[in-house]
Order: C-alpha cells, then sequence, then structure tokens
C-alpha cells in the first residue's frame, strides 16, 4: 500500500517520533495508533527462528521452529541457491508466527578459530561470505520477511565484545571485514542491519558515523534502517546523528527523552530525526504490508530441506581406502555419546528449538543390517572415562567399522566466550585414539561450530566434518556415510595444525580496551599462503566419492580496461563412477603490484552438478573489482595496471588452471598531487608518465653511473647490481625528492609549479 511518509511525519509529534526510535519491548517496535502506524516484531536468527510465543512476554517459551545448519556448515555448501532456499523456508516460517523481521544473517570474518560465535558466521573469505549473505537475504526477503544484517562491524571476537575497539586500518577494514557486508546491503537489499556492541577505530558501532554515515549510507546506498545490537547503544543523541535509527530492545524512556531535549535545545537538527522517523516507516510498513495473515509452513518439507541443506554442508576430509561409502551389509559400531544426543547448533541468542530431532544412530540404524551403540564419553565434562572407552574399543572390535560421533560439546564454544584452545575435549581424542588402534576401519563424524586440532588423523580411516547440521544432522550425516548423498561441501575456513600457527595468534583477543588487528589483510588464507604456512587442511579443501578433472580455462581477452569486463570460463569432468557435485574456485593473483597484496584472493565459485564422464564449462564475469584493492588515498576501490593470472581449481591449494591478462588502469590512485605522490602512481597515468619519466631519467642514470664507478675502483661486480636494485627503489619515491634527483636543481618555486601543473592536466585542482 501506498503512503505518503511526509505527510504522516508532519503530523507526528516530536515525542512521538522520538519514541519511534526505540522499540516497545524485547522484541517490538512502537506503535503510533492514531496515525495508523503499526508495531512489527522481530526476532532471532539466523539459521532458524527463535521466536518467545508472546513477544511481549519474557517468560514466554519459544515456539518449535525448523533448525537448519548453523552459519558454518552452511558456508561449507558453497551454494547460492540452497542458501536462498533455506532463507525462503526460513522467511516462512516467519510468516506463520507473525514476524516481520528476523535477526540475521551474521557475516562477521572469522579472524580468529577462537572466536565464540564463529559457528554462526560464515568465513574467512570476505566474498564467499558476502555471497552467502546475499543469498540468505534475497531467500528470507522474497518471503515478504525482512532481515537484519549483523554485527556492522568488526565483531570478531566475544571477549570484552561490548566495549572492546577494534583497532582496524582503512584497508584492511574495507577489503576483509566491510566487504563481507556489500553482498547482503547491496545485492540483497537487506531491510536492516545489526551494528555490533564494540568500537571501531574509537567510536562505537551504534555512533559510528563512518560506518553508519559514511559506508552504509553514502557509499552503499543503503535506504533501510540501522538497529542496535540488543543494548548495544552508547550516547543516544550521537547515535542518531551519526546514522542509527533503532534502539533495541526498550530499556526505558531515558533515551527518548533526550532525543527531543536536544531538538529542542538545537543541539540535534529535527531533520536528522525526521530521516530517521522516515526510514523506520519505510521498514515497518513494508513489514506490515508483507504479513501473510493465517500462513502455515510445511514442517515436514522444512525438515526434509534441513536434511539435505546439511547433508551438503558435509566436508569430507579424509577417506583412505575408500572406507566411505559404506555398504549396507557392514557391521557397524555407532560410538559416542553425540550419535545419540546429537551436537546440532550452537549457544546463545541464536538457540531454538527444534520441530523435531534426528539422531545418528537412528539413521544409521535404519540403513545398516548390523549396528550396536556404545557412548564412549560422558555428555558433559571433558575427562575421559576409561570403562566407556574399553566398553566402546570392544564394540569396535566386534564390528566390520567403527563411526565415531565426536567434536566439541556445548561447553567449548558458544556467543559470550571465546575458546582459550584448539583441541577437543580429552575424552573425545582418548576415544578415537583406543578405539582407531582397535579397529583399522574407524571413520570419524565431527560436530563443530569451528576448527579443532587432530592429532589422531593420521590413526583414522575416515573424517567427515560435519559443523553443527542442525535437526537432521543425524539423517544427514548417515545419507553422507552411506553414499545416498555423495559429499560436497568444501571448507569456507583453513584447519590450522595448531593453534600458533593462526594468523591472529599474537593479536587475539587484545588487551583490556583494545585489539589490533595486526595481521592486516592476512586473515585465513591469505595469511596461509604468504607465509608459505601448511595447514592441516586449506581452505577449499573437501573430497568426494568421485574424482573431477579441470580440463581447460579460457579469457575471452588478453587485456582489459578497468572499465571492462572479462568473461572466463573453467571446463571441469567427472572423471569417477558415481554422479557427484565440484565446486569450481577461481581466484585472482597479481603478478606485480606497487602495494602490499595477498598471494591470490577468491573472486568466484560455482557447483555443478556432474554425471560420470560428463564435463560442463562454468562461466564467470569478472570486472575491476576482481582486481582492485581498496586505495586509502581515494577511499575507494582501485585496479593497477599490470599482470594479473586468473587461476581455478578445487581448492585454494590446487589451482591447476591459469590464464594470464595485463590490466590498463584509467584511474588515478591519489586525491591530488602533491610533493608526497609517488613516481610510481605518476608513471601508471598515461598524461603523467611522460613528465615522470623525464624527470626521472637524468637522475636515475647518474645513480646508475655513479654505481658503475664505485663497481670499477672497488673492482666488485656487485656493487653495480647494488646500485641498480636502488634505482628501483628510487622509482617508487615521492615527488618531493625531485629537487635532489636533479641535481639540486628543482627549487621549492619549481617544485610547486610541477605540482599546480599535474594537477591541471588531470583535472584535479578543484
Ligand atoms: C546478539 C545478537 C542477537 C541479539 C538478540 C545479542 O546478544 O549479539 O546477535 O540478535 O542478542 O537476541
Amino acid at each position: 500500500m501506498k503512503r505518503n511518509l511526509t505527510d504522516i511525519i508532519s503530523q507526528m509529534t516530536l515525542e512521538e517520533k522520538a519514541s519511534l526510535c526505540s522499540g516497545l519491548n524485547m522484541w517490538q517496535t512502537k506503535p503510533v495508533e492514531r496515525l495508523g502506524i503499526p508495531s512489527i516484531v522481530m526476532t532471532d536468527g539466523p539459521h532458524g527462528l527463535r521466536k518467545q510465543a508472546n513477544p511481549g512476554d519474557m517468560s514466554s517459551k519459544t515456539v518449535p521452529a525448523t533448525c537448519f545448519p548453523s552459519g558454518a556448515g552452511l558456508a561449507s555448501s558453497w551454494d547460492r541457491e540452497l542458501i536462498r532456499e533455506v532463507g525462503a523456508a526460513i522467511g516462512e516460517e516467519c510468516q506463520q508466527e507473525d514476524v516481520q523481521i528476523i535477526l540475521g544473517p551474521a557475516v562477521n570474518i572469522k579472524r580468529s578459530p577462537l572466536c565464540g560465535r564463529n559457528f554462526e558466521y560464515f568465513s574467512e573469505d570476505p566474498y564467499l561470505s558476502s555471497e552467502m549473505g546475499a543469498s540468505h537475504v534475497k531467500g528470507v526477503q522474497s518471503q515478504g520477511v525482512g532481515t537484519s544484517v549483523k554485527h556492522f562491524a568488526a565483531n570478531n571476537q566475544e571477549t570484552l565484545r561490548n566495549s572492546i575497539n577494534a583497532v582496524v586500518d582503512e584497508r584492511t577494514l574495507n577489503e576483509i571485514y566491510l566487504r563481507s557486508f556489500e553482498g547482503p546491503v547491496i545485492e540483497g537489499d537487506a531491510w536492516t542491519v545489526m551494528c555490533a556492541y564494540n568500537q571501531v577505530n574509537g567510536d562505537y558501532c551504534s555512533e559510528n558515523d563512518y560506518l553508519l554515515n559514511q559506508v552504509l549510507k553514502q557509499r552503499w546506498g543503503h535506504g533501510g534502517l540501522v538497529m542496535t545490537d540488543w543494548g548495544a547503544i552508547n550516547e543516544r543523541v550521537k547515535g542518531l546523528k551519526a546514522g542509527l535509527e533503532l534502539e533495541m530492545p526498550y530499556v526505558g524512556p531515558e533515551h527518548d527523552r533526550m532525543i527531543v531535549e536536544a531538538v529542542q535545545s538545537g543541539e540535534l537538527d529535527e531533520a536528522v530525526l525526521d530521516e530517521a522517523v522516515r526510514r523506520l516507516l519505510t521498514v515497518i510498513f513494508k513489514g506490515y504490508d508483507g504479513k501473510k495473515e493465517g500462513f502455515t509452513y510445511d514442517a515436514e518439507a522444512h525438515h526434509q530441506l534441513a536434511r539435505r541443506a546439511a547433508a551438503d554442508c558435509m566436508v569430507l576430509l579424509k577417506n583412505e581406502g575408500g572406507l566411505l561409502p559404506l555398504k549396507p551389509e557392514q557391521s557397524v559400531a555407532v560410538i559416542g555419546a553425540f550419535a545419540k544426543h546429537p551436537r546440532y547448533q550452537g549457544g546463545g541468542s541464536s538457540h531454538i528449538t527444534p520441530t523435531r530431532m534426528d539422531a545418528p544412530f537412528d539413521a544409521i540404524a535404519g540403513m545398516s543390517a548390523d549396528c550396536a551403540f556404545a557412548p564412549g564419553y560422558l555428555l558433559k565434562g571433558g575427562e575421559a572415562d576409561d570403562s566407556l572407552i574399553e566398553e566402546a574399543v570392544k564394540l569396535a572390535q566386534s564390528k566390520d567399522v567403527a563411526v565415531i560421533f565426536a567434536g566439541l560439546p556445548d561447553s567449548f564454544e558458544s556467543e559470550g566466550v571465546d575458546r582459550t584452545r584448539l583441541d577437543m575435549p580429552s575424552s573425545h581424542i582418548r576415544l578415537i585414539e583406543a578405539v582407531a588402534a582397535a579397529q583399522p576401519n574407524t571413520v570419524v563424524v565431527l560436530s563443530n561450530g569451528s576448527p579443532v586440532t587432530m592429532p589422531w588423523l593420521p590413526q583414522v580411516q575416515a573424517v567427515l566434518e560435519g559443523y553443527l547440521g542442525g535437526q537432521a544432522t543425524g539423517s544427514a550425516a548417515a545419507d553422507v556415510l552411506y553414499g545416498k548423498v555423495n559429499p560436497n561441501g568444501k571448507l569456507a575456513e583453513t584447519f590450522p595444525v595448531r593453534l600458533e600457527q593462526t594468523p591472529a595468534f599474537l593479536n587475539f583477543p587484545g588487551g583490556k580496551s583494545e585489539v589490533t588487528y595486526g595481521e592486516g589483510l592476512f586473515v585465513g588464507y591469505r595469511y596461509y599462503e604468504a607465509k608459505k604456512e601448511e595447514p592441516l587442511f586449506p581452505f577449499g579443501y573437501g573430497l568426494s566419492y568421485t574424482t573431477f578433472a579441470y580440463e581447460d580455462i579460457r579469457a575471452d581477452r588478453t587485456s582489459m580496461k578497468d572499465t571492462d569486463t572479462v568473461n572466463v570460463s573453467v571446463t571441469i569432468r567427472n572423471t569417477g563412477t558415481v554422479a557427484g557435485k565440484e565446486i569450481v574456485q577461481l581466484y585472482v593473483k597479481p603478478l606485480e603490484s606497487h602495494v602490499v597484496r595477498p598471494v591470490k584472493e577468491l573472486k568466484g565459485f560455482a557447483k555443478v552438478h556432474l554425471q560420470p564422464g560428463e564435463a560442463k564449462t562454468v562461466h564467470f564475469a569478472l570486472d575491476q573489482r576482481a582486481f582492485a584493492y581498496f586505495n586509502t588515498d581515494i577511499h575507494d576501490w582501485f585496479a593497477e595496471t599490470g599482470a594479473y593470472e586468473i587461476v581455478a581449481g578445487p581448492s585454494s591449494a590446487d589451482t591447476p588452471l591459469s590464464v594470464t591478462l595485463t590490466l590498463e588502469s584509467t584511474g588515478i590512485p591519489f586525491r591530488k598531487v602533491g610533493r608526497n605522490t609517488k613516481f610510481y602512481e605518476l608513471m601508471a597515468i598515461p598524461e603523467t608518465a611522460v613528465f615522470a619519466e623525464e624527470a626521472m631519467e637524468g637522475s636515475l642514470e647518474r645513480l646508475k653511473q655513479m654505481g658503475a664507478m664505485f663497481a670499477e675502483s672497488m673492482g666488485d661486480d656487485g656493487i653495480a647490481e647494488l646500485f641498480e636494485a636502488m634505482v628501483k627503489w628510487r622509482k617508487y619515491d615521492a615527488l618531493r625528492s625531485l629537487s635532489g634527483m636533479m641535481g639540486g636543481g628543482t627549487s621549492e618555486a619549481d617544485l610547486s609549479k610541477i605540482i599546480d601543473d599535474l594537477n591541471t592536466k588531470l583535472k584535479l585542482n578543484s
């Protein structure tokens, strides 16, 4: 229904406008009945609905909802369509339960595997995370229900999450941490964004003008509203000015009153409040108009979707001797308390009441002619119990195969606290080691929200990473173990060998008030590749019951301007005997650069289903952004002139196909030429390259001659080489060094004139 919001706002009193800027209670917005402004309901999120039956009553129970795999699992599917379907199903559940906004997706980057909330987040890679987030948003919102992309931004740890100041340089912030939000906000057009509790570079996210006004609203054009994380408000009026519309939950009238007083005293321009109210009303009416009264969802269909999703998220990490898939006639020892009481979701605000539960043991019993169970460890506490281990070993010895369900118990990872180590509890480790020693056919199925160390890996034949697979995790695991589903997930994060090897090890979780993102851009595989560190399992890794050959890569051009697009196609074939899905990954590698860059970065991926023997070609379109870095002088993306390699393969550590292209930049990597503009930057622009070349020539020549003289007098050719290297680095020097390099001939006045002329040439004088 079309409404005239300007008209409605003009009829609202100052008090009514201010009151709309905070909730009604824990989960609702305030209505203004006399003007027909309704109240809408929002609840958690992200991988299912956590709705209290009566949103106004904190003691009311949460209604049952389908528990889908959590973010860490969903991302391992690398399947945009699947995530969209899951989102749409969640949207339907919102419709039945009269919820207008679901709080998710959660797209924070996995900076350290220790972050207690990594199970909710998608990836260490911002492109993958952004793509998954966008699909989730599109799915939910296709049902007329809004999303709240969270937690904006740099909320990458739980330690001191309400106060810590994340110190992140501008380039890293944009390339890694903000990049992850771009897809859900811009492409997904998320109705709302939830700001994080923490500070970023000295300002709380709830009052961070850079994040909310400059990036989200101005640069990305977000038209919806920003709400606080629950209780993340600091100074109310400062927040409103910085672009925060809604404070959640309602804690009393004081903050609304402060807004009124700020307008009355002239501290706050009423136009700022009016703009906030316009955004609030836009979302409130969208939610209200999208309601489908009396809608009911098909719980059985959603459970089946949860099962399909969980199976497609599992990652086969090891399968020696083709032990998997299991055969129905093999007798199986099903070991581990998780087989009867699965760990299928994480703790905290995303914890939901499932509509039903599939236990792994029951699912295996339905597929195996002969199976029996031993708990192996206690669900609570981490200490090993010798008698339980002994019982499990006996059972394992009596069967053809042992399948152990192990991983991390609830108490090992949760919202609100970070992990302190990567190890599984000793009860699980000792059980695996004892069973593997007694049974050569041992499979481990893991339930965990983030990486664990695997000292026992060489001793077992197969490992299936199940993540936190949601309510159908048990049946999905059985589907994969028995080959009903050919495993097709791949890791969306690197699994390290040990904690000390991880990128943020020296800077996580920081001190009492501050955490410095000292590893900069080098998060996840960007770090391991730059350091040539071999992880336990690399980003993008995952096995299948079939094999794939990467046959061909083609680009439709060998050179391009940064205003063009290059189309790349990759052909792969299923060379095995069963049908399967492969995730084709495309990375861009700058071959030369004047700035620090990761070895390579993910810029495309596609999931392809292939019958045995079948080949398919997948297509990718790469534009300027695929080659660009975030330039902190122009505060924008910039793709340098130069050569780039585009590589494709089954994982970040295996990219057999490659094609090279050269890119020509049409942009200018600085706002204005100044004394400290670098020569190489001038060389990159046709209008100034001639000048730079001329200016450099004499001085560089002289430097070379000096080198030759020294070499001769010292009788050492190596000296000349040293001078060659010096010449190279002088080429990167700043413009002001011109005077010295030109033999003292350039005065300050001449330098100013040169700078002026260059700015005129480049039309940068305004
Ligand atoms: C969490 C959010 C959640 C909110 C409401 C907060 O503690 O950080 O992710 O949406 O609570 O439950």
